[in-house]
């Protein structure tokens, strides 16, 4: 599996499981072991998953070493705030019980306004991302400190018309892969992390079956042009805080 090096000298695996909207009744304990088993090796919750429990003991009961294994969470918003993510962040990385500090959903305007006060640059940025929302306003700023960009719903979230793309639908034909692998190497290629969400088992093994070719560079350019600028989230909207405040209740 192809890693990626971050700006404070961890390695990250390319390719990490992501997990949001698993139940924990089971079955994100069943998706993780059989990612763990095809060999993922980075998995990518949050608190506000509710599910972070069952990816605990599926890491445990792999038998793989805790330290193969890239293990992403997140806190919510109602740990934000100087005092609780300090305390929960800075103090758990020089204590070494988390290695890098990342943040999620920040656009250039969220970024622009709170990291230049961080005593830390994350070494990610978690954000929506997939080849029709290439997200390059937000790239370029990340680019000039080294920042990797993550891509959730690197897939669209499994968008019907973003799958069956005629563009992408020829790249998976010439090199005998999926559309969701052409739509995953091209990301990893323009140097993203992507989490690919599936509960399908032969899905989650072919999502993680990207390291077996290489797209040319006037395909890339292609696909670079299936940019609209436009995604499904916007987290500058008003709002949003608190919309996600009342629907994800993690201290309850
Ligand atoms: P499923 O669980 O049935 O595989 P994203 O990662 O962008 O959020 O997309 C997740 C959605 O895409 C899920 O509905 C998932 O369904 C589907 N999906 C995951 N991998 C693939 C793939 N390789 N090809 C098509 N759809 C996929």
């Amino acid at each position: 599996m192809e890693k990626f090096l971050l700006r404070d000298g961890n390695e990250i695996p390319a390719v990490g499981f992501g997990v949001f909207m698993i139940p924990a009744d089971g079955s994100t304990y069943k998706a993780v072991r059989s990612a763990l088993e095809v060999g993922y090796r980075h998995i990518d919750t949050a608190a506000a998953y509710f599910n972070e429990a069952e990816v605990g003991k599926a890491v445990k009961d792999s038998g793989i070493a805790r330290e193969e294994i890239f293990i992403t969470s997140k806190l919510w918003l109602q740990d934000h705030g100087y005092a609780a993510a300090r305390k929960a962040l800075e103090d758990a990385k020089s204590e070494g019980m988390i290695h890098s500090i990342g943040v999620s959903n920040m656009t250039p305007e969220i970024w622009n306004r709170f990291v230049p006060s961080f005593e830390t640059v994350p070494a990610v940025n978690q954000v929506e991302c997939n080849p029709y929302f290439q997200q390059r306003r937000l790239r370029k700023i990340l680019d000039e400190s080294d920042v990797k960009l993550e891509a959730w719903g690197p897939l669209g979230q499994g968008n019907k018309k973003l799958l069956s793309d005629p563009l992408i639908t020829e790249l998976a034909e010439k090199y005998n892969k999926s559309a969701g692998q052409i739509i995953l190497r091209f990301e990893v290629q323009e140097g993203m992390i992507v989490l690919p969400k599936s509960t399908n088992p032969e899905r989650i093994r072919s999502n993680l079956a990207i390291f077996d070719f290489a797209l040319a560079e006037e395909e890339m350019d292609k696909l670079r042009a299936l940019d609209t600028g436009k995604g499904t989230h916007d987290p500058n909207a008003e709002g949003v805080g608190e919309m996600l405040l009342a629907n994800y209740k993690v201290h309850d």
